[in-house]
């Protein structure tokens, strides 16, 4: 219900809940200045901010798309202050900047581990900071390539393990209510994935209107 001194015109319902959140960390709030010029990809502030409630008690985490760090801080800011991130990207220019922002956060560098390669080549790989087990996966890097990293993540989720995937609505195209170009396959690739997801008797999932799109699913054992 409106009241009268709550509700000001052109106001959203995000603005509002922004306006009640704890502002957020200065280093946060570099990251999405520093990307907007630049044209990089960075999940919206209310997902980060979701991204942060869902990292609550999960000590171990792993991220397939870095980029600048946004949403790597939002999930530490979240974890146990013990709490660890291994985060995939191979574009070194971009995690090296992220560095200096966690740092600027007060996070110390042996809490967030960087590994600088394609996730699927990394995940082949073995390499030992990804071997898990993990308590969260949140995936944000090649739209086409969603289903590859989840089936290479499952193996390495801890029971009852949360697993969060971006974009999932890909600005309404996902479902239709927005036209895509014909064959996209970024398009096809999503909705797959999501209906993968949601009908995956192993997972307790829903997608969060929120942002672009936020896939949830739990791990049911
Ligand atoms: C949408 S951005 C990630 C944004 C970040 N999660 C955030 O919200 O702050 C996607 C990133 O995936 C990276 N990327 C591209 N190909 C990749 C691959 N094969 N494996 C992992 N990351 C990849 C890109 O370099 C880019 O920085």
């Amino acid at each position: 219900m409106k009241s009268d001194d709550a509700w000001l015109p052109g106001r959203t319902d995000i603005d509002w809940i922004e306006s009640l959140a704890q502002p957020p960390h200065p280093a946060l709030l570099a990251i999405e200045a520093a990307a907007a010029p630049e044209d990089i990809p960075i999940v919206d502030r209310d997902a980060g901010r979701v991204l942060s409630v869902l990292a609550s008690g999960r000590r171990r985490i792993v991220e397939v798309g870095t980029a600048f760090g946004y949403s790597t801080l939002w999930l530490a800011f979240g974890q146990p202050a013990d709490g660890t991130i291994v985060t995939i990207d191979p574009d070194r220019s971009r995690t090296d900047r992220a560095r200096g922002w966690w740092r600027e956060a007060g996070i110390p560098d042996a809490r967030i581990t960087v590994v600088n390669a394609p996730a699927l080549d990394a995940l082949a790989a073995g390499d030992a900071d990804l071997a898990g087990p993990f308590d969260l996966a949140f995936i944000d890097a090649l739209k086409p390539e969603y289903q590859a990293y989840l089936d290479a993540l499952a193996p390495r989720l801890a029971p009852h393990a949360l697993v969060i995937a971006d974009n999932v609505l890909w600005s309404g195209r996902a479902s239709g209510a927005v036209d895509s170009a014909p064959g996209d396959p970024r398009v096809a690739a999503i909705r797959a994935f999501d209906a993968a997801v949601l009908a995956d008797a192993g997972y307790t999932a829903t997608i969060l209107p929120v942002g672009d799109g936020l896939l949830i699913a739990a791990r049911r054992d």
